[in-house]
């Protein structure tokens, strides 16, 4: 990012997109994000998380409303620049949901060396960068395998770490801790609250009601007609069962304790304890 200050990092007013065929993904969706803030993207399942985090990556464009990142469009035009690109590219980075179609490099090690060694930084630098991006996730040990090997779990590690080592000022993850052990999901949330705030930006997608309690500063809501249903600090909503499971971020099923059968609404939100 350039030393301009700026008020916003992403603008978003009445953002559409539409896959071919008319498939409808966003429809008129307008926010904006700031500096600083850490947004979770919620909603059912084909809500559209995955087509806007793609969006804000300068991957795909609006076909319809307008879309802004640090003050100016986000669009085919403007990423046809060699010099927007750059910066662009160097200030965000996008984990997606599905590591398979992220993973290249014929070596993990290479892989996130990849990031790095784009931006043009200094050899040891870019090393130093490698390494903390392994040790980071806890896959020192996986840096000779090729990625295209690895159990679905590892990929996923793989890709975060990927992004991570470029230390970009905005990070977007597409459902990060899907997939990931206790233990990694528990490093990557670390990791993630320490990297917050500042001027740092996270937008993560997730179905995982604890990690945005962990986590946000504030929650986009797709509904299942791909409107934006809900902006706002995440305990308005997290302890709104009605809203909820209207959004289909939680569920009501039977279920078994001992002997009886009885239906409920899960969260699956858990307890936890302070030793301190
Ligand atoms: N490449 C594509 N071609 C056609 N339609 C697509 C494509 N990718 C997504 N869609 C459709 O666009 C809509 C939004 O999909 P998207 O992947 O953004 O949802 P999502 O909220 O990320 O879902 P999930 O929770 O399953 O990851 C869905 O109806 C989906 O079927
Ligand atoms: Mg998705």
């Amino acid at each position: 990012m350039s030393d301009r200050r700026i008020d916003s990092i992403f603008e978003a007013v009445d953002l559409s997109y539409d896959y071919p065929g008319g498939v409808p993904a966003l429809s008129n969706v307008t926010f904006s994000i700031r500096p600083g803030e850490t947004v979770a993207l919620l909603g059912a399942n084909g809500a559209g998380k995955s087509t806007l985090l793609k969006l804000l990556d300068g991957l795909i464009f609006p076909h319809n409303g307008t879309l802004n990142a640090f003050g100016l469009a986000l669009s085919e035009e403007s990423m046809n620049n060699p010099d927007r690109v750059l910066e662009f590219r160097s200030s965000v980075g996008l984990v997606f949901q599905d590591p398979d179609v992220q993973l290249f490099s014929p070596t993990v090690w290479e892989e996130v060396l990849f990031a790095p060694l784009q931006a043009g930084l200094e050899r040891q630098e870019v090393i130093n960068r490698g390494e903390q991006a392994l040790e980071l996730m806890g896959i020192e040990h996986l840096r000779n395998r090729a990625p295209y090997l690895l159990s679905s779990g590892e990929k996923k590690k793989v890709a975060i770490s990927s992004v991570l080592s470029l230390r970009p000022d905005v990070l977007l993850l597409d459902e990060p801790s899907a997939g990931l052990d206790p233990f990694s999901q528990g490093k990557l949330i670390d990791f993630l609250v320490e990297w917050t705030g500042n001027d740092h930006c996270i937008v993560f997608s997730t179905q995982d009601l604890d990690m945005v309690e962990e986590l946000a500063t504030r929650v986009l809501i797709l509904g299942q007609d791909h409107t934006l249903i809900a902006d706002g600090p995440p305990d308005r909503f997290l302890s709104d069962p009605d809203f909820l499971l209207e959004a289909n971020l939680v569920h009501a099923h039977s279920h078994r304790h001992k002997n009886l059968v009885h239906s409920h609404i899960h969260t699956h939100r858990h307890s936890h304890r302070h030793d301190s």
